[in-house]
Order: structure tokens, then C-alpha cells, then sequence
């Protein structure tokens, strides 16, 4: 099932001088329960991608169809921002930016309570991504790759159709980032979310069902890695 479908987005940041086309028609569809990965250098405009898919950012053009319907075209938004952000999107960053005077399964409840779903899902979740025994634990008393465990519970909430993270295992030692990559395939499979990942590791891409790379602003299939 397609969970989203972009055609043509463009994208300018600046004018003149300053002008950066950070995207040039890129098209891209993203099947539930399948894991992608978007490589390419910085500057590529991957973030700009990750944000524009995530409606964070409008393009300049394109479409954007989510679950089959049209939500963006040249005439503009055709569905609430603030709805598809509540029930269609999980985000996930390089930094887990946890609220830090909160109990890593109460900043997943504040989640649940946001996207409405059963404040039991926080530990649900917690369990599930193998950080459970930790659920009462400050932010600051956990690993790297804890938080990041903790902040993709926080970014599945919502139980979103389209998960999207931008570099998160960066900030990651060698195995850690590759534990996490491997949940994420873990989350297209179970969660009934599709997947798109921000990454420059090349080490875990056996990871993912399909490669993307973007150059200069163009998305492509990628170059043998
Ligand atoms: N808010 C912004 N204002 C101006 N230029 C930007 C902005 N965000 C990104 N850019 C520029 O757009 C290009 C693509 O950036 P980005 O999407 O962040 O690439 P990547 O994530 O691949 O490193 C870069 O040249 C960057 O400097
Ligand atoms: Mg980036």
C-alpha cells in the first residue's frame, strides 16, 4: 500500500545571489511496511526532502497524495497540517531530545496523550524497542542508544502510516547505530508504518528494501554501495 506518493517537488531556499535549489522535481513513493534509505552527501537536500514529505516545509510544486488522497498540490494544502501531524507522522532526529525532567515513559505518554492513542502504549512501546527495564529512568541516566529507543517509542506514538528519520543513528557508536537501524526495519514490519531514513552509514544499508541517493538536489535510485 502506498502510504505516501510525491511527484515533481521542487524546493528554493534565498534569491539572487543566496539562491539554493534544494530540490528539483523529486519524486518519491513509500510502501507500508517497507524500509528506505536516502543517502547522499551534505547538502544534498535530504533534510529538505525528510521535512518537505513531513510537511514541515511547503515546496515551491509538486504533488503530495498520503493513504491514496491528495493532501498538497500548486493550489496548496488540501488536508489540516495539524491533523496529519497528529495521526500520520512520526519524526525521529539525530538528537533523541527528550524533555529532560521527564521519566522516559512518561515523555512517551505525553506522546500518546498528544496523538491520542491509550497511555498504556508507552510501555507497550518501551518493551518492544528492548528498552522497557528503563521506562522510569531520567533522560540524562541513559545511553545514547537508549534515548534514541526511547525517542522512536515517543515518534510511534501516534501509530504513524509514515515514519521519517533524518540521521539517527549519527551521534551512534558502530553497533548501537546498527541495533537501531535494524529496529527501524523492525518497525516497518510490525508497526504498519513505511520508513524513509536519513544515513550515511554504509555499513548497515542490508538493512533497507530500497536505496535512495540525492545529488545537488536530485533524488535518484542509488549507486551501488
Ligand atoms: N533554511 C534554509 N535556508 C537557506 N538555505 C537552506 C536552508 N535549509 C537548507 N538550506 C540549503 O539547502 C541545501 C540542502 O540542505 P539540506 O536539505 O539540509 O541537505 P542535507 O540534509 O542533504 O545535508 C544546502 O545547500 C543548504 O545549505
Ligand atoms: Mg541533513
Amino acid at each position: 500500500m502506498e502510504a505516501i506518493r510525491a511527484e515533481h517537488l521542487s524546493k528554493h531556499y534565498g534569491e539572487g545571489d543566496t539562491l539554493v535549489r534544494a530540490l528539483t522535481d523529486a519524486s518519491l513513493v513509500l510502501h507500508t511496511g517497507s524500509v528506505v534509505a536516502l543517502l547522499g552527501p551534505s547538502g544534498a537536500g535530504k533534510s529538505t526532502l525528510v521535512k518537505t514529505l513531513g510537511l514541515v516545509t511547503l515546496p515551491d510544486s509538486g504533488r503530495i497524495y498520503m493513504d491514496g488522497a491528495l493532501v498538497l498540490d500548486e493550489r496548496g494544502l488540501h488536508a489540516s497540517v495539524q491533523e496529519l501531524r497528529r495521526s500520520f507522522f512520526g519524526f525521529v532526529f539525530q538528537r533523541p531530545n527528550l524533555v529532560p525532567f521527564l521519566s522516559a515513559q512518561k515523555n512517551v505518554e505525553l506522546a500518546c496523550e498528544i496523538g491520542g492513542t491509550p497511555k498504556r502504549r508507552a510501555r507497550e512501546l518501551l518493551e518492544w524497542l528492548d528498552v522497557g527495564h528503563r521506562a522510569s529512568a531520567m533522560p540524562d541516566t541513559l545511553s545514547g542508544g537508549e534515548q534514541q529507543r526511547v525517542a522512536i517509542a515517543r515518534a510511534l506514538a501516534n501509530k504513524p502510516r509514515l515514519l521519517l528519520a533524518d540521521e539517527p543513528t549519527a551521534a551512534l557508536d558502530k553497533e548501537r547505530g546498527r541495533a537501531v537501524m535494524e529496529l527501524f526495519r523492525r518497525v516497518a514490519r510490525e508497526q504498519g508504518a513505511a520508513v524513509l531514513v536519513v544515513t550515511h552509514d554504509h555499513r548497515t544499508l542490508d538493512v533497507f528494501d530500497e536505496l535512495h541517493e540525492m545529488e545537488d538536489g536530485r533524488l535518484g535510485p542509488a549507486h551501488a554501495a
